[in-house]
C-alpha cells in the first residue's frame, strides 16, 4: 500500500497547489472558465482580450506539448468580459506521459477558481450520417482505456479534490448542452451541429476498419485520443464540463474504401470550421451563468 507522500503521481495536491499559486502570483486574471483547444483549434485562444501567455516549459510541474498543431502555452485573458484561461495545446496518452500528468491542468485550474471547463477536439466520425466539418456536442463518452484500468483517478484518492468513486452519468452538463443548441440555432449552425457519444482510444495509430466497426456498434458516434481523461478529473473536482468534437475525417468502415485518416486532414478541417467554432464558444461564454453546483 502506498502512502500519499510515497506515491509520486505528478498531480498531488501539493504540486497542483504550487503550480496554481505560481500562476496566481504571475497573472492578475482570476479565471472562472477554462478552455482546452484541440488539434487545429488553437485559434480559440486568440479571442482572449488582454492576453497574458505562459509557455508550458516555463510553468512549474507542467508537461510540454509535443504535437504539431498544439502551441504549448496557457493564455489568460477575458472572453466577452469573462475571465478565462485557455490551453493552447493539450497532453495525450500517446505522447508517453503518465495519465495523471495529462490531466494535471484540470486540478490546477480548479485550485485557481475555474468552475466551468470547455473542451474541444478533432475526431473521426463513426456515425455514417456525419460529414467532415460537422461539430458534435459530446453528450456522453466511452472511456476505452478505462476498461483496462487506465484512468487518471487510479491510485490513492485525495478527498481535497473529490470523492473516491465519482459519478459519470452527468459528466457533460445538460444546461450547457442546451445552451450550445440554442446558440447554434441562433447563429444558423443547425446544418452542421450534432450531438453524440465520443470514444477515447490511446492512439497514436488511427483505428483499423474492424475497430471502427466495433466502436460504432458499441454506440460511439466519434472517436479520438483526448478529452475524456480531462473530463473525468474535472468532474471529480466538481467543475462543470462541456465538450465539442470537430469531425475532421470520416472513419473508414468499409474494406473497399481507399480513404485514409491523416493528421494534415485533421488540421485542415480545423482551419475551415475554426471561425464558426470560435463564435459558438464565445457566444456560449457570454451567455453562461455561474456554476450553481454545490459539491
Ligand atoms: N481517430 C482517432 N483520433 C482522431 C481521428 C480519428 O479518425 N481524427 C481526429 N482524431
Amino acid at each position: 500500500m502506498f502512502s500519499m507522500s510515497e506515491y509520486v503521481s505528478g498531480d498531488s495536491y501539493e504540486e497542483c497547489r504550487a503550480t496554481a499559486d505560481w500562476l496566481l502570483s504571475s497573472t492578475q486574471v482570476r479565471p472562472t472558465v477554462g478552455i482546452v483547444c484541440g488539434s487545429g483549434l488553437g485559434g480559440l485562444a486568440e479571442m482572449l482580450k488582454d492576453p497574458q501567455v505562459f509557455k508550458y516549459s516555463d510553468i512549474p510541474n507542467f508537461p510540454r506539448s509535443t504535437v504539431h498543431g498544439h502551441a504549448g502555452q496557457l493564455v489568460f485573458g477575458t472572453l466577452k468580459g469573462k475571465p478565462c484561461v485557455c490551453m493552447q495545446g493539450r497532453f495525450h496518452l500517446y505522447e508517453g506521459y503518465p495519465i495523471q500528468k495529462i490531466t494535471l491542468p484540470m486540478r490546477v485550474f480548479k485550485l485557481m477558481g475555474v468552475e466551468t471547463m470547455i473542451l474541444t477536439n478533432a475526431a473521426g466520425g463513426l456515425n455514417q450520417d456525419y460529414k467532415v466539418g460537422d461539430v458534435m456536442i459530446i453528450k456522453d463518452h466511452i472511456n476505452m482505456p478505462g476498461f483496462a484500468g487506465i484512468n487518471p483517478l487510479a491510485g490513492p484518492n485525495d478527498d481535497r479534490f473529490g470523492v473516491r468513486f465519482p459519478c459519470m452519468s452527468d459528466a457533460y452538463d445538460r444546461e450547457l448542452r442546451q445552451l450550445a443548441l440554442d446558440v447554434a440555432s441562433n447563429l444558423g449552425y443547425n446544418d452542421f451541429l450534432r450531438e453524440g457519444v465520443y470514444c477515447v482510444l490511446g492512439g497514436p495509430s488511427f483505428e483499423t476498419i474492424a475497430e471502427c466497426r466495433m466502436l460504432h456498434s458499441l454506440g460511439a458516434d466519434a472517436v479520438g485520443m483526448s478529452t475524456v481523461h480531462e473530463v473525468i478529473v474535472a468532474r471529480h473536482a466538481g467543475m462543470r464540463c462541456f465538450a465539442l468534437s470537430l469531425i475532421s475525417n470520416r472513419s473508414v468502415m468499409d474494406y473497399d474504401s481507399q480513404e485514409k485518416a491523416n493528421h494534415e486532414e485533421v488540421l485542415e478541417t480545423g482551419r475551415l470550421r475554426a471561425e464558426q467554432l470560435e463564435k459558438l464558444v464565445s457566444t456560449m461564454v457570454a451567455r453562461m451563468e455561474h456554476n450553481n453546483n454545490t459539491y
